[in-house]
């Protein structure tokens, strides 16, 4: 059966752990090219990408492939090994996701038909540096901002503010398209928060696998 946090399951999984896994897997190869960009030229050297701040929280925009909208609120915590996008699905519910750099990532909702699901990816959250060797493809401007663009596997594609080095906006190979509306270096999330539920540990939970998920 498919319900609602299944489904958002299959995104986040999409969104972030692919993401992992693909970036820490996967050589670098030749990727093929956007042709629809309206390339800028720049005679600057070539630039790198500016890594991730170890603690930051960003509002995000995201455009699912189904054209369903969504907000996330990422919270990236590297010295405390997290990974946390608390997902608003437009008119929908509200979804925790809480991914730990030993591999482990709870996902669940409060209130009523409250549901959690564990899934052990066995790979941790990106690290800052997570686009090391990502291939330049050139300046373009998107949602209004001038920006640099990188892609990295095939896999991800970057843009980075020419002028604040922020994140402006990153898309997957799925189509997926996350928009940066605010970015807050150095905030961290109150550990309180990321404590998952107690039915996260109560009811029988499989592993990898995203049909098991836990009624309460
Ligand atoms: C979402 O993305 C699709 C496909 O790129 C696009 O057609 C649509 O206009 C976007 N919707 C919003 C609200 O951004
Ligand atoms: C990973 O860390 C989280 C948070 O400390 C913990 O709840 C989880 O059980 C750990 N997973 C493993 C496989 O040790």
């Amino acid at each position: 059966m498919t319900t609602n946090i299944d489904n958002g399951i299959k995104i986040a999984f999409q969104a972030i752990s692919l993401l992992i896994f693909f970036l820490l897997q996967f050589p670098n190869h030749v990727a093929f090219n956007i042709n629809n960009e309206p390339w800028l030229t720049t005679t600057e050297p070539e630039p790198t990408p500016t890594p991730w701040p170890e603690q930051f929280h960003a509002l995000l925009y995201m455009n699912l492939t189904t054209t369903h909208l969504q907000l996330s609120d990422l919270w990236y915590d590297w010295p405390k090994g997290r990974n946390v996008n608390i997902f608003q699905k437009q008119l929908g519910i509200l979804l925790y996701d809480i991914e730990w750099n030993n591999g482990t990532s709870f996902y669940y909702t409060l209130g009523a038909d409250a549901q959690c699901q564990m899934v052990d990816f066995g790979v941790g959250i990106p690290r800052p540096d997570f686009l090391d060797g990502a291939r330049y493809l050139g300046r373009v401007v998107t949602d209004g901002f001038l920006c640099d663009l990188w892609e990295k596997v095939d896999f991800i594609w970057y843009y980075e503010d020419v002028l604040t080095k922020r994140p402006v906006r990153w898309d997957f190979y799925d189509g997926i398209s996350s928009h940066v509306m605010t970015f807050e270096v150095g905030a961290v999330l109150p550990d309180s928060v990321v404590q998952a539920p107690a039915y996260c540990f109560t009811e029988l939970t499989s592993e990898n696998e995203f049909s098991a998920s836990v009624k309460v």
